[in-house]
């Protein structure tokens, strides 16, 4: 310990002095020694009364020093990528504070709590994952945050809390008879595109939002995020829809781009994984930068080649050990890059893996405009849809067959097929 510094003990005792001395008042010597020596005791928990501590205002009850501060939600709360049992649901605050996750089939009498390691997690920005939940059920929530005004190690002080209008999600089911939901990509932070495309579609009869990358032009800050992309996405989906999100390569580029995984917090805590719902098996992937690490531009600084690798290899194992993916009606592919990132010769790897895994369907963005490579074009065994970037495709799967619609801004009709189930023994 540094020479003369003040054990946290000592401190405690000092910041009780004042209640010391109104105990001496109203009880006498006796009572002030007793007190003392309760507080001298190393790791003793005293509580204060609000002598010496700021004013509690509308929270009397606490007996830490709430201040008369109420946080405002800024962004938000939007739902991320459900599966059939969790929910990961985020929002902004202004100012810090710690949050949960208020929620009930009913009524909202349960509460998920945002946390690590043993602490409850104090900032701007929220995120909460509410685990064990049913399959298909709609759920109501409010996102409930508590202003955290002075982080102490003793004695914080909070303010007020602030919720958000009550609102529904309902997680994904397998064992529902269809889906349907919409899919953009590119949109590269043109407002005006989001709001279009977003008008075209029907959202409460919707199950999800598919974002297939290039959100961005290149990731700055969080203004951006929500200002560029996340915000315009909200109001058009609203507060019930969920997003579920394929990364583009331009979301790996810019001062932020190390942060951004926060904006879109999968539970699995990566850009690669699986969703189940009606009909669908879906696998979205990650296909990385689309020049190789050791291009110039990146100086030094990517590494896609490893994760390429870690992610492949974890494909190949979802393939061998999902029954999911062997049994379900379809299996959709989501990615940004339609040719999975042309670097190091990996696409014949990885489309080796989608043909023997029995991928029914690829929907991918990158090229900025339209393009249908039907099975068999380049080594697929699958039709690969490459949605423009001003154009929202809807997808419509039953138990017997896939229909696409890919319409552009103005509502037009751009293209549409159909893909038909294939016998378990076909696919391959
Ligand atoms: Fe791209």
């Amino acid at each position: 310990m540094r020479a003369g510094a003040e054990t946290r003990e000592a401190r405690a005792f000092r910041e009780r002095i004042p209640e010391m001395k109104r105990v001496f008042r109203t009880c006498g010597l006796v009572g002030a020694v007793l007190l003392s020596l309760c507080l001298a005791m190393p790791g003793q928990d005293v509580r204060p009364t609000r002598e010496g501590q700021p004013p509690n205002v509308g929270q009397a009850a606490e007996p830490y020093a709430v201040f008369d501060t109420r946080p405002v939600i800024l962004h938000g709360p939007y739902l991320v990528a459900p599966t059939e049992t969790s929910v990961t649901i985020s929002w902004e605050t202004d100012t810090p504070c710690h949050s949960k996750v208020l929620y009930g089939v009913d009524r909202p009498n349960s509460e998920a709590i945002s946390a690590r390691d043993g602490l409850l997690n104090v900032g701007t920005h929220h995120t909460v994952h509410i685990r064990g939940l049913k399959p298909g059920q709609t759920y109501q929530f409010q996102a409930v945050s508590t202003r955290v005004v002075k982080m102490k190690g003793y004695w914080p002080d909070k303010g007020l809390t602030v919720m958000s209008p009550a609102a529904k999600f309902r997680t994904f089911d397998s064992a529902r008879p269809s889906t349907t939901f919409y899919a953009v990509t590119d949109t590269h932070e043109d407002t005006a595109r989001i709001a279009a495309l977003m008008k075209l579609a029907d959202w409460t009869n919707a199950d999800f939002l598919l974002h297939l990358g290039d959100a961005f032009n290149t990731v700055e800050n969080e203004d951006q995020v929500f200002a560029r992309w996340l915000d315009p996405l909200a109001r058009g989906i609203g507060p019930s829809t969920p997003l579920v999100y394929a990364r583009g390569n331009h979301e790996t580029r810019g001062p932020f781009a190390r942060e951004f995984h926060r904006y879109v917090p999968i539970e699995e805590d990566r850009f690669y994984y699986t969703r189940d719902h009606g009909p669908v098996h879906f696998v979205v992937v990650d296909t990385g930068e689309d020049k190789p690490d050791n291009t110039n531009v990146y100086a030094g600084l990517n590494a896609f080649a490893p994760y390429r690798e870690e992610e492949l290899a974890w494909l190949e194992t979802h393939s061998r050990e999902s029954k999911r993916m062997a049994d379900a009606p379809f299996r959709i592919l989501a990615m940004h890059q339609p040719f999975w990132g042309y670097v190091n010769g990996e696409n014949d790897r990885w489309t080796d893996w989608a043909n023997r895994s029995g991928i029914d369907l690829a929907l991918a963005g990158h090229m900025h405009r339209f393009s249908f490579i039907e099975a068999g074009r380049r080594g697929n065994r699958f039709p690969i849809l490459v949605i423009g970037q001003d154009q929202l495709a809807k997808v419509e799967a039953t138990a017997s067959q896939i229909k696409v619609s890919v319409l552009a801004k103005d509502g037009s009709l751009v293209h549409s097929f159909v893909v038909e189930r294939r016998a378990a023994g076909s696919r391959q």
